[in-house]
């Protein structure tokens, strides 16, 4: 579909390519670099466009950044013109724009102006900006800050279109105790691993599957770490919320926990494989906020055969229970959904109207955008957003999205990034996906782990 004579750049221009969906003619691409300058030809159905960009570059590492910049711009605006279609995010793909609004400004210039160059709409420019705002007071590099994450791969079921590695209980609970003993290893080898901790985020998977005493093995684990910061648990599917387990985590310290809708609509929530109704979201709701925690909410755009209508009542329906914050994925589906075995391709119709409404009715309803992320393969090129009431937005996620500090990862599948603030560099370390992998070499883990933050 598209040939290019520099190898580096293929991947990044594929990406490009990708966003104009599948029926894109076959593109030539040639790159030069000459005294400075980004030379860029595309040829597309016989048109020839060239590009051109002077920028000296310090070095190997950021000649190659701005050839694909450059190239990546050249082949979007080429496309742009021959289909007659133009992207929300322009040519910017591979980057979470917060990260490179942020990079903009700490180079002393006003990321406006490359994101206009680049094709980003106004909305989403503003949408950036209102985020960078709204993570004052949290967005800070510290060297030897940290936030600890501890993964339960577990869940009642599978939805259809999850792509995280998190298995069926039924099928897997005769891990599940092997599994906490690693992970309890894993979790005390955390002390001594930094200087400040942040937050911290028990996650998932559905970490209220666990029965009590299983879960109370993890909220012992954790306890040393917890007082006076901010602590999630993404309890997750309301069909295994309880009276009992929410007690739990409030004696804890539990101060903030996920009560995940996706939707409020019946027949979706039946089409996705949740199995639970809209009402018991509503109970488990209710049931939550009795013992006082700050709540988020998670919805997806984009949900099969939902209609425009039905996403934007739900996103009313989850203003109305008034919780702290609103996280608004945009479907994405990756390998490993059950459902991207059935549609190969994403249909984006109404999912930008999806979106566009849920930024109205939730900056009318007092909700600032916190954070924002894409991905590839991601429903109408769209974004997912975390939302908030002012004063309320979760520290954890703009830690992790903006990767200002080390993350201490625990469990299967877990990846922990160590940053290094006056190097502009991070490194990663990740665990086994598959769980008796990960409980086989857990002491294989704590030694790279030790290596990495001790
Ligand atoms: C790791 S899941 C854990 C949440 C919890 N298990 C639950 O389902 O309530 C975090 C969130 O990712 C979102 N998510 C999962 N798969 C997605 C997909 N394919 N596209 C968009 N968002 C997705 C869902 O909104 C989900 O609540
Ligand atoms: S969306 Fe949540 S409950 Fe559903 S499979 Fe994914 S992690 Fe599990």
């Amino acid at each position: 579909m598209l040939t290019t004579n520099t190898e580096f750049l293929q991947a990044e221009l594929m990406d490009v390519v990708r966003l104009f969906g599948e029926n894109v003619p076959d593109i030539a691409h040639t790159f030069l670099h000459v005294d400075d300058t980004f030379f860029d030809t595309v040829i597309i159905a016989g048109r020839e466009f060239c590009h051109s960009e002077s920028h000296s570059c310090a070095n190997e590492l950021e000649f190659k950044r701005y050839a694909k910049r450059f190239s990546k711009l050249a082949v979007y605006q080429a496309l742009s013109t021959v289909t007659g279609q133009s992207m929300p995010w322009g040519a910017l793909t591979g980057i979470r724009p917060t990260k490179l609004a942020y990079a903009e400004q700490e180079a002393g210039r006003d990321f406006r102006v490359l994101f206009a160059k680049f094709g980003v709409s106004r909305e989403n420019i503003a949408l950036v900006g209102a985020v960078l705002e709204a993570q004052r007071g949290i967005y800070a590099k510290r060297e030897g800050d940290a936030d600890l994450y501890v993964g339960i791969p577990f869940c009642p079921s599978k939805c259809t279109y999850c792509s995280f590695i998190t298995a069926d209980i039924g099928r897997t609970g005769q891990y599940v105790n092997d599994y906490l003993t690693a992970l309890e290893k894993e979790i005390a080898a955390c002390r001594g691993m930094f200087r400040r901790l942040k937050s911290l985020y028990i996650g998932g998977g559905t970490p209220l599957v666990l029965s009590v005493p299983q879960l109370r093995r993890v909220l012992d684990a954790v306890l040393p770490y917890a007082g006076g910061i901010e602590y999630t648990v993404e309890a997750g599917r309301p069909d295994v919320f309880t009276e009992e387990k929410l007690r739990l985590l409030r004696d804890y310290g539990v101060t903030r926990i996920c009560v995940n809708p996706q939707t409020f609509n019946d027949e979706t929530l039946v089409r996705i494989g949740r199995q639970h109704t809209a009402a018991d979201i509503v109970r488990a709701f209710e049931q939550s906020r009795r013992f006082g925690f700050d709540i988020n909410c998670d919805l997806i755009a984009g949900l099969t055969d939902e209609s425009v209508d039905s996403f934007c009542e739900s996103i009313d329906r989850a203003i109305s229970l008034s919780p702290e914050n609103i996280t608004v994925h945009t479907l994405c589906l990756k390998k490993g959904a059950k459902l991207k075995e059935r549609e190969s391709y994403l249909c984006g119709a109404g999912v930008s109207e999806m979106i566009r409404y849920s930024r109205r009715a939730l900056l009318a309803a007092g909700y600032v955008p916190y954070y924002l992320y894409r991905q590839k393969y991601m429903a109408g090129n769209c974004e997912n957003t975390g939302w908030t009431k002012p004063g309320k937005a979760c520290v954890y996620n703009v830690d992790v999205m903006e990767e200002i500090t080390d993350n201490l990862a625990c469990g299967a599948n877990a990846v922990g990034k160590k940053i290094f603030p006056n190097e502009g560099r991070i490194e990663r370390v990740g665990s086994p996906k598959d769980i008796p992998t990960y409980i086989q070499k857990i002491e294989e883990i704590l030694a790279t782990k030790q290596k990495l933050y001790g």
